[in-house]
């Protein structure tokens, strides 16, 4: 079958990473019989340098015209790149979060799992580690503080920022029944994070997770602190099945997450509506110091059009022989920089990306 692809190369390491999963989806479509026509989209960095903005209402039209999105990564050097001279609303990250708002791209689906093959990048204790972990962090993303009301005043010549956190009970519902749909696909356990205590949206959340609760009788739920959970990503991560969290607390213990696996760069992304559409990007950033060198690790963005064949495309099979050949890839010994141990074969971003293609299989 025919697919449109939606691109958005972006920024830094974003094009060397995304050409390296066109490979393995091309090769998924010559041995599996499909086309995936893709169409470019300027996001980021890229849109600023030939529109004056992070992204034009244009290419939101031309994402929302494909099935899906599959993206690299945006941002430069705040320090030494001219994109952060820009006000806040022009720099490369506004870009992303219109574009997230725009598709309404709420369930933020991050998978954190450590392959046996990693065991050696993993910075935790083999105690801890034990047989492995296996969790998804489901992270709301368009709501709370980074799309509340922010603003910077000075009163009596002092300077004055002001973010605003709010969510709304449709907000978090839909969210929470997302968390809960997927669990009872997995190991029917949610562990909602929040910060209760002292927060009031938070204490909303904790409601309303409660009441979806409910209709899952066959998943069990606890809550959590946020402050406690991210103790607990270190001290035992195999106590987690799927984390339902809002944005920011979910933007952190992503990254926490991700780094008890080995390496920010093996982790995927999906972000969905209400509908089968979705953008698929790795969690990880756009790493300017190694851009164009061929040291960069696609496997999260490899794997992050592996979660687009699944969700948006429904071509299962298809993304299990991606996931399959990333095993087989790891277990054969190669791996780039930032997962290499000794013993290993180290590569590039370009090899690692035609390892992967050529163990594609049906
Ligand atoms: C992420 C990133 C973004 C976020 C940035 C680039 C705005 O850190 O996708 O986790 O904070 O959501
Ligand atoms: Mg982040």
């Amino acid at each position: 079958m025919n697919h449109q692809i939606a691109v958005i190369p972006g920024d830094g390491i974003g094009p060397e990473i995304v050409r390296e999963a066109r490979k393995v989806l091309d090769r998924v479509g010559e041995v599996f019989g499909h086309t995936f026509e893709y169409t470019e989209v300027l996001l980021g960095g890229a849109s600023i340098d030939v529109h004056g903005v992070p992204l034009t209402d244009e290419a939101v039209e031309t994402a929302k015209k494909a099935e899906c999105v599959l993206m690299g990564s945006i941002g430069g050097d705040a320090k030494t790149s001219p994109w952060y001279q820009l006000e806040p609303s022009l720099r490369p990250e506004a870009g992303l979060l219109k574009i997230r708002k725009a598709l309404n791209l709420f369930a933020n689906l991050r998978p954190a799992y450590l392959y046996e093959e990693l065991k050696e990048a993993c910075p935790l204790k083999d105690e801890i580690i034990g047989d492995g972990f296996d969790l998804v962090i489901m992270r709301e993303l368009t709501g709370g503080l980074y799309f509340g009301e922010r603003k910077t005043v000075e009163e009596n010549g002092e300077k004055k920022a002001t973010d605003t956190l709010t969510y709304s009970e449709t907000e978090i519902r839909r969210i929470a029944i997302r968390a809960f749909d997927i669990a009872q696909k997995r190991r029917k356990k949610v562990t909602s994070v929040d910060k209760a205590n002292v927060l009031d949206s938070s204490r909303l959340w904790r409601a309303v997770v409660e009441e979806v609760a409910k209709d899952y009788p066959g998943v069990s739920y606890e809550h959590m602190l946020v402050d406690n959970c991210a103790m607990q990503l270190v001290k035992d991560p195999a106590q987690f099945d799927v984390i339902l969290t809002e944005n920011m607390f979910g933007d952190i213990l992503s990254d926490e997450a991700s780094m008890v696996t080995g390496s920010i760069g093996m982790l995927s992304s999906a972000s969905l509506n209400e509908t089968k559409f979705g953008l698929y990007e790795p969690s990880h950033g756009s790493a300017p110091d190694i851009a164009g060198q061929d040291l960069a690790n696609p496997i999260a963005t490899i794997l992050s059009a592996a979660m687009m064949l699944r969700y948006s495309l429904d071509l299962d099979q298809e993304a299990d022989a991606i996931e399959e050949a990333v095993r087989q890839t790891l277990k054969d010994g190669y791996r780039t920089g930032d997962i290499y141990s000794e013993g290993t074969t180290r590569v590039g971003t370009a090899e690692m990306g035609d390892r992967i293609a050529e163990r594609i299989r049906k």
